[in-house]
Parts: structure tokens; C-alpha cells; sequence
């Protein structure tokens, strides 16, 4: 089987995940990814611009912006749901936006308060505005493999916004799993509907939540195509506060785990890695669904 040689890890820990929890002070945010930054990460998901009466957690995200310890070579990236969460992620200075916008109308008017067509007409004037800024913008085309409440969302229509969003302006895609309903079958009819679509395995991100146990192995699907884009959470964790039963992404220190004993370049140093794990389990105070966390790395020996 042929793997990409690399592949590069963006922890979205910091956002996705503590979004979810009790909200936690912004020096633990802070600490959090700057003990991330250390790990040899090249990406991380540092914050989002929301409401914060929709998403409490991510309240103060400009201070955990302003307070963390840029390390040079690491682009810290801000979620936002419309052109406002630009605006305040440009005066944060965020390396690169993510607009997140679902595939199904119920999730997105449930996430977002508009529908779809709505979304994609404010993409166009959110993009201009970051490029103004000369920052990035990636798409987040959320529930891209199942919707909670509209059931099945067929490839087509996925790959369908995936096109829209290209024609806004969007520089790259990446494709949410939000709760789980992803299998490798159908992250390859989602990848063959892409390609039917023009859309390369290069400009193409994942990001499987493990809800039903399935995240390394939607990994692995992509791997067999040649997508070299990863999301993934510190510790596992994560969820969606719209997604009824969603949990964590899948974890970043499992996936390293994987990844590096099938030969495949993180660039992620494992033990800082499993440091961090134990800092996010710290601060939400809770056990994480870390695998590693709880059998320790393959290598470990057992005293006799
Ligand atoms: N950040 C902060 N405040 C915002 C904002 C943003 N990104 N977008 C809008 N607002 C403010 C407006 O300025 C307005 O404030 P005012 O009442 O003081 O004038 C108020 O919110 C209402 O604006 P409106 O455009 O009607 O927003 P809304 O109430 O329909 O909420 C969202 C829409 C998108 C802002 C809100 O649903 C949200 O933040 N969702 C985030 C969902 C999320 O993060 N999900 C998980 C990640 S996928
Ligand atoms: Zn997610």
C-alpha cells in the first residue's frame, strides 16, 4: 500500500475541543497551546470568534490571542461563522481563518442562524476581507459525511458547496465528520465525488470527531488517497454544542502513534505530545478517550 510519505497534524484541542467543556480560564487556554506550539505542530486551532452566548467557552479568545507565545513556524488559526468573526480574527492577528459552513440546512441553521445560500454570500466579502489582510482562508464543510437531524448528505451535494466555496475565494477545504457518521466507504465515495468535481486530494483537509469509534480508520482511508491533511484533538477531546451524542475528534497523540510506526512524517515529537495530553486532561479536570494516555506507547515494556 502506498502512504504519503508525510502528513501534517493541525490540533484543534484549543477550539473544537474546549468548546465543548465547562469553560476554563484563558491562562489554561493560553498554556494549553503553548505547551501544543512545543510539540513540533506546524498548525493549531487557537480560538474561534462566535457569540459568546452561543458558545460561552470561547469567550475572551482575543485575550488567549493576545497572550500566547507565537513560535515562529506555527500558524495559529480562528473559527468563525460570519464576515464579524473575521473582522475580530484579522484585529486578533490569526495566521488563517477557517468559515465554517455545514452541508446540511439544518445543521447550518442550527450552528449558524442562516441557511446555506446565506453562508456562501457572505463567503465571498469574508474572504476579500482576509485576503486584504493577506491571510488565508480554509472552508470547513461541517457534517460532509452525515448530518444528526437530516440523516445521509450525498457526496454530490458536498462536493457541490466544496465548488462554491473554490469560487468564493476559500484557498483550501476540509471536510467535518461532526458526529461521527463517517466510514472509510464513505470518506472514499466523499473523495471520488471531489475528484469528479476537480477537487485534489492536495487541497483537501479531514477531520473525523470519533464518535462511533471509526476516526483512525476514516484517517486511513484518506491516507490511501493521498490526503495529507489531518485534523485531530489533544487527549480526544472535543464534540459540537449543535450535534446532540457528538464527542471528541480523533486523538492527536493516538494518530502520531499510528502514523509514525507505519513510517509517515509528523514532525510531532510523541512524548511532548503525551505531555500535552496530560495538560488537557488537567485543566478540564476530567479522563480523556486517549488511548495512549491510558496503554502508553507500543514501545513501552512491561516489567516481568
Ligand atoms: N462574534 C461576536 N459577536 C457577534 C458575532 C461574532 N462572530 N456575530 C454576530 N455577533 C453579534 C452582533 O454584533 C449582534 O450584537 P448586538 O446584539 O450587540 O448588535 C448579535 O451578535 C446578533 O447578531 P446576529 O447577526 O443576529 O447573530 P445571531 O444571533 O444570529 O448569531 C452567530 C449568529 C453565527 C454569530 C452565532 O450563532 C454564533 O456565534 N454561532 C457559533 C456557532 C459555533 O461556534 N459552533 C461551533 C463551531 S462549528
Ligand atoms: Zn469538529
Amino acid at each position: 500500500m502506498q502512504w504519503p510519505p508525510a502528513v501534517a497534524i493541525r490540533d484543534v484541542g484549543p477550539r473544537d475541543g474546549l468548546q465543548n467543556e465547562e469553560p476554563v480560564p484563558v491562562a489554561a487556554r493560553v498554556r494549553l497551546i503553548d505547551a501544543l506550539s512545543g510539540t513540533g505542530l506546524r498548525r493549531i486551532e487557537a480560538v474561534s470568534f462566535v457569540r459568546a452566548e452561543a458558545i460561552p467557552p470561547m469567550a475572551g479568545s482575543d485575550e488567549v490571542m493576545a497572550a500566547i507565545a507565537r513560535r515562529p513556524g506555527v500558524v495559529y488559526s480562528a473559527l468563525v461563522p460570519n464576515t464579524k468573526g473575521a473582522e475580530r480574527a484579522l484585529a486578533a492577528g490569526a495566521d488563517e481563518i477557517e468559515l465554517v459552513v455545514s452541508a446540511s440546512e439544518t445543521h447550518n441553521r442550527k450552528n449558524v442562524r442562516r441557511s446555506v445560500a446565506e453562508s456562501l454570500i457572505s463567503a465571498g466579502e469574508l474572504v476579500d476581507l482576509a485576503h486584504g489582510a493577506s491571510v488565508p482562508v480554509e472552508a470547513i464543510v461541517s457534517t460532509a459525511f452525515g448530518c444528526p437531524y437530516e440523516g445521509d448528505v450525498a457526496p454530490e451535494r458536498v462536493a457541490q458547496l466544496a465548488g462554491h466555496l473554490l469560487d468564493a475565494g476559500c484557498d483550501r477545504l476540509s471536510f467535518g465528520d461532526t458526529t461521527g457518521m463517517a466510514s472509510p466507504r464513505r470518506v472514499h465515495d466523499l473523495l471520488d465525488a471531489l475528484e469528479r468535481a476537480g477537487l485534489t486530494a492536495d487541497r483537501v483537509g479531514l477531520h473525523f470527531h470519533d464518535t462511533r469509534g471509526t476516526a483512525l480508520a476514516n484517517v486511513l482511508a484518506g491516507l490511501e488517497r493521498g490526503v495529507t491533511y489531518y485534523d485531530a484533538s489533544i487527549g480526544g477531546l472535543g464534540g459540537c454544542p449543535y450535534a446532540p451524542g457528538a464527542s471528541g475528534n480523533a486523538v492527536t497523540e493516538d494518530l502520531v502513534h499510528m502514523l509514525t510506526d507505519m513510517g509517515i512524517e509528523t514532525g510531532i515529537d510523541l512524548d511532548a505530545m503525551l505531555d500535552c495530553a496530560r495538560l488537557a486532561r488537567e485543566i478540564v479536570g476530567r479522563d480523556l478517550p486517549s488511548a495512549l494516555l491510558h496503554a502508553g506507547p507500543r514501545s513501552r515494556r512491561y516489567d516481568a
